[in-house]
């Protein structure tokens, strides 16, 4: 199946006279007719056995997600910084370090240079555009795995998959790959060489910022029995004694952040959001084309304007980024686009005020057009150094161009760049 029928008909096949639409599961529990079967789940997850670990439903949108990156399986989790989280730790413990590039969403940023760090886990950050003998030397003994966002948050450059995968697995570690932005219908991370990929289901998945949501995709293919991974390769006691790399085979790293963190975690989604985000699954290939014409032509537009110093959206030729745009992204870079306005921050607020359709909001990647100011807002807590690293500029705005007629959008960007 190509991505438009997977879309609509993976992870879901109705049985005979069932239902067409896949059901929501609206069950915590399981019932089994003996203890023996029930003991036998807590040695082997070959069934559904409690809401914290698996639910129908949310099974069928893993099922499609996984089709649709190319992987072997997926787990989904409460919102995308639950995916980032459980992806790293599912590999690293205190001790451990990791590296990833500094383009990344702020709330990453966080999560990796402060959180992580109070737990003993070391996130040693690299420039995207760093040379090979630049990256090599970020790795140490303990470096457990490379991270990077396909097309950054708000920083909008294309990461270089490829180069990266090269240099991780030269190393013995794999490559984490978020996909957030592109979504598999733009880029499938796993075909460029990433081993695992991890989504905020919460922007153009989801479509319609209808719920919060988050998804990790194993590729099957990293080699776990490589020395470094001894939590894959020795029993886990925790469960039973398990070997992953033996026992469960290519689906080790899934099944164990599922066996392992999300059962101590808990940050598993509910049966609900999974049946709303499998609707905005539906429709993602024929949204994200859209999201990309539309994005072109406000892209051409803010560019020609002689308010607008700079704009970062990689499908425009002279971008930084478009040679890499080319080579990873299918027909198209998305909706999101940076500007700088000219005049700094008190300007580009003013601009953000004065729009009447877009909306000002904390969220990218919906169906309405919405624009932020990251510096402000979602990356207020990046101190400058971290914000030059992120490529964010104080009068950089996040615009999230959205599926109203074009038209209507220029309308509304022109009107308020008047006014400035
Ligand atoms: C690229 C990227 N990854 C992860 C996240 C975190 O996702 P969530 O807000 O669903 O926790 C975001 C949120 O904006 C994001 O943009």
């Amino acid at each position: 199946m190509r991505d438009e029928t997977k879309c609509l008909h993976s992870g879901y096949k109705p049985e005979n006279g069932g239902p067409g639409v896949m059901p929501i599961v609206q069950s915590t529990t399981y019932r089994f007719d003996s203890t023996d079967q029930i003991a036998a789940l807590f040695d082997m997850p070959t069934a559904h056995m409690y809401s914290r670990f698996s639910n129908p439903t949310v099974e069928c949108v893993e099922k499609k997600i996984a089709d649709l990156e190319g992987g072997i399986g997926a787990m989904c989790t409460s919102s995308g910084q639950a995916a980032s989280l459980l992806s790293v730790l599912n590999l690293c413990n205190a001790g451990d370090s990791f590296i990833s590039t500094s383009t990344i969403y702020g709330g990453t940023v966080n999560l990796f240079a402060v959180t992580l760090k109070r737990f003993g886990i070391e996130c040693i950050f690299v420039d995207e555009d760093a040379s090979e003998e630049e990256i090599d030397k970020a790795f140490k003994p303990n470096t457990r795995c490379v991270f990077g966002e396909t097309i950054a948050n708000p920083a909008l450059a294309v990461f270089d998959i490829e180069k990266f995968a090269k240099i991780a697995h030269k190393h013995g570690v794999p490559l984490i790959v978020d996909n957030t932005f592109a979504t598999p219908i733009l880029c499938k991370p796993i075909e460029w060489g990433a081993d695992i990929v991890v989504h905020s289901t919460t922007k153009y998945m989801d479509g319609h910022a209808l719920q919060g949501g988050g998804v990790i995709v194993d590729s099957g293919k990293f080699d776990w029995t490589n020395g470094n991974f001894p939590e894959f390769t020795e029993p886990d006691e925790s469960y039973h004694g398990v070997i992953y790399t033996k026992d469960i085979g290519a689906a080790a790293y899934i099944t164990k952040a599922r066996m392992q963190l999300m059962r101590d975690f808990g940050c598993y989604p509910a049966a609900h959001s999974a049946f709303l985000l499998n609707i905005g699954l539906e429709t993602l290939s024929i949204r994200m084309q859209r999201y990309c014409e539309n994005g072109l032509k406000v892209a051409k537009f803010l560019q020609a304007s002689d308010k607008v110093e700079e704009v970062k959206y990689s499908a425009l030729e002279g971008d930084k980024y478009h040679d890499l745009y080319k080579k990873y992204l299918n027909g198209g870079c998305c909706g999101v686009i940076s500007i700088v306005i000219k005049g700094g921050k008190e300007k580009a607020i003013k601009f953000m005020d004065s729009l009447k359709l877009a909306c000002n909001e904390v969220h990218v990647a919906d169906i309405r057009t919405c624009v932020l100011h990251p510096a402000s807002e979602t990356h207020r807590q990046l101190t400058d150094e971290q914000l030059v690293a992120a490529g964010i500029n104080p009068g950089l705005i996040r615009v999230s161009v959205g599926l109203e007629n074009v038209d209507d959008i220029i309308e509304d960007l022109k009107q308020s760049l008047d006014q400035i």
